[in-house]
């Protein structure tokens, strides 16, 4: 339960893992886990959270990350409100400091912001006393998405410690690599990154990863295999000939999985494209881990929330 969590975490903000420490990290996993049987109860929601209000504020489109926000707050019993660039004055020109400018006078207790420019949430938590979550800032940082990546790793291998995970794809558009890099290599896990050379960070030796070109040797060494999503909207020039080429040379498929270990976990942050860098049969198949993602997103998300927002109204659920 939740009183039995060593809390290691004291900060106003989650804004990236590359600056946590691990037994912050530790202590974000714990949490949810103890967060996870909240999910499962008839009666889906606890008064950890009354009284505090949390705004989403999405300037990119977003399926699971605004919806596992915005259920993991109303959970705790926050009020939550969502305001989309489409739908606001945003549209009309106002800046992104003027528009949360406006939105913390309402007096909020956290802004989740998902932003196009990498360092987005960090300049705004540097000029706000409110919490602010990153829910993904351009090619730099998803946190939350590698905080459920770990949870459902360890989860299903019992640790992080010793692992091997490979990252295949479009890992220099990757928000997600970056911060499970970060996170897994903080836990003692072996990050190995694979693509093709165009979609190689140039500066990825700066990075705790290995990089290797040959996908069918990664998938033989690899205890999970994280397949990322061709990001076409993030490419502004022709990094491959075609998708279909991609598909061939670098694509999770049946076939190539034959070589992956017994117990592999193929896991994906969505949303995915069937049929390029993952075929159906594998997205659906008996090793993906896909969809438990998705569930853990809304503990991990319970637990970031309690942690930044929550500390004047901590109690037992
Ligand atoms: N994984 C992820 O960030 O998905 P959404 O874009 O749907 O939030």
């Amino acid at each position: 339960m939740l009183n039995e969590v060593k809390v290691s975490f004291n900060r106003k903000d989650l804004l990236g893992l590359e600056n946590l420490e691990p037994t912050e990290i530790e202590t974000i996993l714990d949490l949810a886990e103890s967060f996870k049987e909240i999910n499962l109860r008839p009666i889906k929601k606890v008064p950890t959270l009354r009284g505090k209000t949390i705004i989403n504020l999405f300037y990119e489109p977003s399926t699971r990350t605004k919806m596992s926000f915005d259920i993991a707050a109303k959970r705790l019993s926050a009020d939550t409100f969502s305001i989309s660039k489409a739908t606001s004055s945003m549209v009309k020109g106002e800046t992104l400091l003027d528009t949360v400018r406006n939105l913390d006078a309402m007096n909020p207790d956290a802004i989740v912001i998902r932003h196009s420019a990498a360092g987005a949430p960090h300049w705004l938590a540097s000029r706000l006393d409110i919490s602010i979550i990153n829910a993904g800032d351009g090619m730099h940082e998803h946190p939350t998405q590698a905080l459920l990546d770990m949870l459902t790793m360890r989860q299903h291998k019992g640790k992080l410690e010793g692992l091997t995970v490979a990252i295949i794809g479009d890992i220099s558009h990757s928000r997600v690599a970056r911060s499970n890099i970060w996170g897994l290599s903080k836990m003692k896990a072996k990050v190995i990154v694979c693509g093709p050379p165009t979609m190689i960070p140039k500066d990825i030796n700066k990075m705790p990863t290995e990089v290797t070109y040959n996908v069918d040797e990664v998938i033989e060494e690899a205890d999970v295999i994280m397949i990322l999503r061709i990001q076409q909207e993030r490419q502004k020039e022709v990094l491959l000939p075609s998708l279909r080429e991609y598909s061939k040379l670098y694509g999770i498929n049946s076939d190539r999985l034959k070589k992956a270990k017994s117990d592999v976990l193929i896991m994906h942050p969505g949303p995915i494209n069937r049929g390029v860098e993952i075929s159906a049969e594998v997205a659906d198949g008996p090793y993906s881990v896909i969809l438990e993602q998705v569930s853990n997103g809304v503990a991990i998300r319970m637990a970031i929330l309690y942690l930044t927002v929550g500390t004047t109204a901590r109690q037992e659920p």
